[in-house]
């Protein structure tokens, strides 16, 4: 059975926490494809050519989850050709058998459109910045400053912009506990296996 759950989002949205729920209770893959950005933005040197050779010990790194990384990531994320090195292997993992989870910005959009549920997880810069504040530590202004940089620049970039896919179901989590937050996309995953 192919089956693809798709969820987009900026930055601390929630998709990590609901993407893991859903594999979870369903038996489906999980792959945050953040981690793939991550690890190319931290590697150094030429982008493309650390796209082209991701190995497992690049996506296992231990720095993967800084501020500074994701400030890399979105960086290289803006890289047409860094993109689509990545493209095939995404691909692959959506459309693998026994049904996935993937989470990112373009899932939807451009790597699986035929994904059998979208999601658009959301909620505003100061919630997500506090939820990060909480994970990471550190000057929380500091931390919505950075939020709020990348979510301009993965929105106004040329190749595979954030936005909701046309008939992506929008989650807005701002003032929605995290359990209910997973309890509706459970219920809808559900209701699209039926
Ligand atoms: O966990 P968080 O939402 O903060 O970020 P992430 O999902 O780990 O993604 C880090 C960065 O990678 C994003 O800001 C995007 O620039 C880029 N990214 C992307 O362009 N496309 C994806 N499918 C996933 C991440």
């Amino acid at each position: 059975m192919k089956f693809t759950v798709a969820i987009d989002g900026p930055a601390a949205a929630g998709k990590g926490t609901i993407g893991r729920a859903v594999a979870e209770a369903f038996g489906f893959a999980h792959l945050d494809t953040g981690v793939l950005y991550r690890a190319v933005g931290v590697r150094g040197g030429d982008p493309v050519a650390a796209a082209q050779s991701l190995s497992a010990e690049d996506l296992a790194r231990d720095d993967l989850r800084t501020l500074e990384a994701g400030q890399a990531a979105s960086r290289v994320a803006a890289i047409p050709q860094v993109r689509a090195a990545l493209l095939e292997f995404q691909r692959r993992f959506a459309r693998r058998e026994g049904g996935a989870v993937l989470d990112g910005r373009d899932i939807g959009t451009v790597i699986c459109p035929e994904a059998e549920v979208k999601l658009f997880v959301t909620a505003s810069a100061p919630v997500r910045a506090h939820r990060r504040w909480l994970e990471l530590g550190g000057d929380e202004a500091q931390v919505l400053a950075q939020v709020r940089e990348r979510d301009a620049r993965d929105m106004g970039r040329a190749d595979a912009p954030l936005r909701p896919a046309p008939d992506a179901v929008l989650l807005d989590t701002s003032d929605l506990p995290v359990d209910q937050a997973i309890a509706r996309v459970l219920d809808l995953v559900r209701s699209r296996l039926a």
